[in-house]
């Protein structure tokens, strides 16, 4: 345990999944993403939705063996010290030169929350008329996600509550934690003046 580990786990009240069922779980998913591809003769586009889905993807894409090109795309519907919801909005989009254009395509991202992310993303994509589309995420908040955005692949369903780590943030901080983990309330409730 490095040094300076209390002072981000002073700020935790909860660790709601912790890293060996997370490795567990990505290594599941990445089996059945390999099992389900549509065609392994051929390659697999993966879009990583940034900031949050960037852990998970690179632990997901080293336990998948199959012919893959990665490309990121920018989108969120959370600002600052939010904690609920903005409306979601792409701010980068694809810079690599790949075409998403007859691709298999799979969108990763860390959560499905309100679904408004994962529904700009999907159709952004679907617009450039690609071979198929699947969509895997590291969480799922179930009561929340609406029927019409739906992941194919679910590492885990969890409580309705704000969480941070393995890529996830709060105002930009805790992305570096280890497991996905509920912070004490006091700290969002700092986010309330802001
Ligand atoms: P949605 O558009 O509400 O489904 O939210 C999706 C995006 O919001 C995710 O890709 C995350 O970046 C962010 N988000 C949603 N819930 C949480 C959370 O509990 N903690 C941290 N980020 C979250
Ligand atoms: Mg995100």
């Amino acid at each position: 345990m490095p040094a300076s580990a209390p002072i981000l786990n002073k700020h935790i009240d909860r660790i709601l999944v912790d890293q060996k069922s997370i490795a567990d779980r990505v290594r599941e998913l990445a089996r059945e993403i390999t099992e389900n591809h549509p065609d392994p003769s051929e390659p697999v586009v993966i879009l990583c939705v940034l900031n949050g889905s960037i852990i998970f993807l690179a632990d997901l894409i080293r336990h998948l063996p199959i012919r893959m090109m990665l490309g990121v795309i920018g989108a969120s519907s959370y600002r600052g010290k939010e904690t609920v919801s903005q409306g979601a909005s792409i701010w980068h989009r694809l810079h690599t030169p790949i075409e998403l254009t007859g691709q298999h395509v799979l969108i990763v991202d860390d959560i499905l929350d309100s679904g408004n992310t994962l529904r700009l993303v999907r159709r952004t994509v679907e617009e450039q008329n690609p071979k198929s589309v699947a969509t895997a995420v590291l969480l799922r908040k179930p009561d929340k996600a609406p029927p019409d955005v739906q992941a194919e692949y679910i590492g885990f369903d969890i409580e309705d509550a704000f969480v941070v780590g393995y890529g996830l943030d709060y105002a930009g901080e805790f992305r570096n934690l280890p497991h996905i983990a509920v912070l004490k309330s006091e700290c969002y409730a700092d986010a309330d003046g802001d």
